[in-house]
């Protein structure tokens, strides 16, 4: 049975909702996503304020640690003669907030202590840009993207000095730790812009589980895991690079699709996340499949047939946040991606994908990019030592 839209409004087949609903899930596919209809099982909610991931270690926390529901992402632009001496005492003073503040514990002069008291997963991880290590008098391991004819670039979205991506599974420790540490930040520059985002809240589904995004698909399926996650993602030294890039997503059209379409665009199922070729979401896609008119299953213009890279080490790592600011008065959503990508290597392993799909990607049709920044992410530091010492001191 179908229920429209036009006879809900119209009062009638009321009735029907509740078997369309509950048929709609029965039907959300298999696999270890969202798209499988969850059996109800008593969740635990007593240990989400409390999670706590370890902050000190070779490698920062916040970047292949299981990204926890809100996040924000803030972006510094460094004060002028801000030198390397002083991005010494402002990266002791952040390193020392973020310890505490992951651990459950107040920042040193904590106005809100209490706030810091539910650590909820919090990480902070921090990202040097170009103009960092222009003021340092270094040589910076990352540059700014190249321009794509898909971008619409606002300067309010995009470039900085310094990142800070800080996440928690609650938005009140997010809130807190954001205000502490720019609190320190201040006195060394100015804040260029913030971009909050969030992803499914603990509880809605079990661990490692792909999140769904904006536009309702499963998005995380193809990222590299265990052992291909450590080569593709960390250089030996435990650094790695970040690459942010604000995309609103054009939902009113992407309404408009049939599901079908939608499919298409992507080349994988909007309810289980199975490649067009496949049945379950971690089938590998086949990109040899001919249909019966002896056309390609994975559509070759879809997203992940010009995103694959067969080479696991040239994966990149797909972190993104979803974000929803306030529609306007039309009731027009602004809505989309905080994309965030973690790879060893951004002109390796980023900019060969993000050149193809720039060139041709059938999604390119309803996302569009309107901030970029890139930021190289040093090694993590043992307790007693600070983010950015090895460069820096
Ligand atoms: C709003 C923008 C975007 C949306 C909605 C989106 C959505 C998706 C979805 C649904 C998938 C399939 C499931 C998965 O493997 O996660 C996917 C795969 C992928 N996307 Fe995106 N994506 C976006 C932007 C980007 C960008 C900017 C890049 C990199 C430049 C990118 C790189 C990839 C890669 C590498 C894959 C995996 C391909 C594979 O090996 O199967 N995506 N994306």
């Amino acid at each position: 049975m179908t229920v429209t839209r036009r006879a809900l409004l119209a009062g009638g087949a009321v009735a029907g909702v509740g078997a369309a609903a509950a048929a709609g899930l029965a039907a959300a596919g298999s696999g270890r996503s969202e798209g499988s209809a969850p059996a109800p099982v008593p969740v635990s909610f007593t240990d989400i304020g409390t999670g706590r991931v370890a902050f000190h270690g070779p490698r920062q926390a916040g970047v292949t640690t299981e990204p926890p529901a809100h996040a924000a992402f803030l972006s510094f632009t460094l004060a002028k003669g801000t030198d390397r001496q002083a991005l010494g005492r402002l990266m002791r003073l952040l390193t020392d907030d973020a310890a505490r503040l992951t651990q459950g514990e107040p920042a040193l002069g904590d106005t809100e202590a209490e706030l810091a008291l539910h650590p909820a997963r919090l990480t902070v991880t921090f990202g040097f840009g170009p103009g960092l290590y222009r003021a340092a008098g270094l040589a910076s391991p990352v540059t700014d993207l190249p321009p794509f004819a898909i971008d619409r670039l606002e300067d309010r979205w995009s470039g900085g000095d310094l990142l800070l991506q800080i996440c928690a599974d609650d938005a009140l420790t997010v809130t807190h730790a954001q205000r502490m540490l720019i609190k320190d930040a201040r006195p060394f520059g100015a804040v260029r812009w913030v971009q909050r985002g969030f992803r499914r809240s603990a509880g809605v589904h079990a661990a490692g589980f792909t999140q769904r995004n904006v536009l309702g698909q499963l998005d995380g399926t193809a990222n590299p895991r265990d052992a291909a996650m450590d080569t593709a993602v960390w250089n030996p030294d435990g650094s790695t690079t970040l690459v942010v890039r604000r995309i609103r997503a054009e939902i009113e059209t992407w309404d408009l699709l049939s599901v079908t379409d939608k499919e298409n665009a992507v080349g994988r199922r909007m309810t289980s996340g199975a490649p067009l070729s496949g049945r379950d979401e971690f089938d590998e896609p086949d990109f040899a499949q001919l249909d019966d008119t002896g056309l390609p299953v994975m559509p070759d213009f879809s997203h992940v047939t010009r995103a694959r890279m067969s080479d696991p080490r040239l994966k990149i790592l797909r972190r993104p946040y979803n974000y929803d600011e306030a529609p306007d008065a039309q009731g027009r959503p602004d809505s989309g991606l905080v994309f965030a990508s973690y790879q060893a290597d951004i002109d390796r392993q980023f900019l060969p994908i993000q050149r193809r799909l720039a060139e041709k990607d059938l999604l390119n049709e309803w996302t569009t990019p309107i901030g970029s920044a890139v930021f190289a992410v040093p090694p993590g530091c043992s307790a007693g030592g600070w983010i950015g010492e090895r460069l820096l001191a």
